[in-house]
């Protein structure tokens, strides 16, 4: 695949602003403060799968200020869901946002030592944090997976490097390709999945369907 055809760089050509007004607080907050935050295209393609699967209770770890919150909310408004970011600035503006939503909560804590002292299952989960991080906090997310789970990695693409041959990318994400290329070939040997997908709209969303 050339890099110049990436979902990412197509990114603009297929944005199609679906319900723009619901983000433009958050993306006008996203833009003051300089955070990264999911792209409308995603947001969608989460809300459609959250909207399918409609999650008792799910769990977000890299929640930033909230876009990816406010999808799956308009996924499922019904969802009780767990926000972790270890950011402070990230997670006050979230707190701050979403304060009159009884069934969301934020945390400032990184992920893996939340999980470490959790007790709950999950039905939904979005990951979205440094992606160096994606195979392990998966192998720590695993064993608190509800039956029929299903976890959803942003930016799993690498910007469409992931596609390319190594001599072929730019040194800066060398090390993130090939990360992300090992754990892609460690889930395809996985039993507990039922089914993973490749959705490529912003920087990809990896879609795994947990037996
Ligand atoms: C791309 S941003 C998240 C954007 C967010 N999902 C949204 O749509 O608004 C990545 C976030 O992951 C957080 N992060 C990175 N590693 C983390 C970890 N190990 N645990 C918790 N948060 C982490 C960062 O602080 C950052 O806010």
């Amino acid at each position: 695949m050339n890099v110049l055809f990436s979902p990412t760089i197509l990114e603009e050509f297929l944005k199609i602003r679906f319900d723009d007004l619901d983000y433009t607080k958050l993306r006008d907050l996203a833009d003051k403060h300089k955070v990264p935050s999911l792209e409308e295209n995603a947001c969608v393609a989460v809300s459609n799968i959250v909207s399918i699967k409609k999650p008792k209770q799910s769990i977000e770890i890299g929640s930033g200020i909230g876009m990816s919150t406010l999808s799956i909310l308009k996924g499922y408004g019904k969802t009780e869901i767990i926000c972790i970011d270890g950011n402070l600035e990230r997670h006050l503006i979230h707190s701050e946002y979403f304060k009159s939503y009884t069934n969301v909560s934020t945390i400032q804590m990184r992920g893996e030592s939340y999980l470490a002292v959790d007790d709950k299952f999950y039905d939904f989960a979005f990951i979205d944090s440094v992606k160096r991080e994606y195979r392990s906090l998966y192998h720590k997310i695993k064993p608190r997976l509800n039956a029929n789970a299903v976890i959803i990695f942003d930016d799993i693409l690498v910007y469409g490097y992931i596609a390319c041959e190594e001599s072929e990318t730019p040194y800066k994400y060398k090390n993130n390709r090939e990360e992300m290329l090992n754990f892609l070939n460690e889930l395809k040997d996985d039993k507990d999945i039922l089914s993973m997908q490749i959705i490529p709209v912003s920087g990809g969303l990896l879609v795994l369907s947990m037996s």
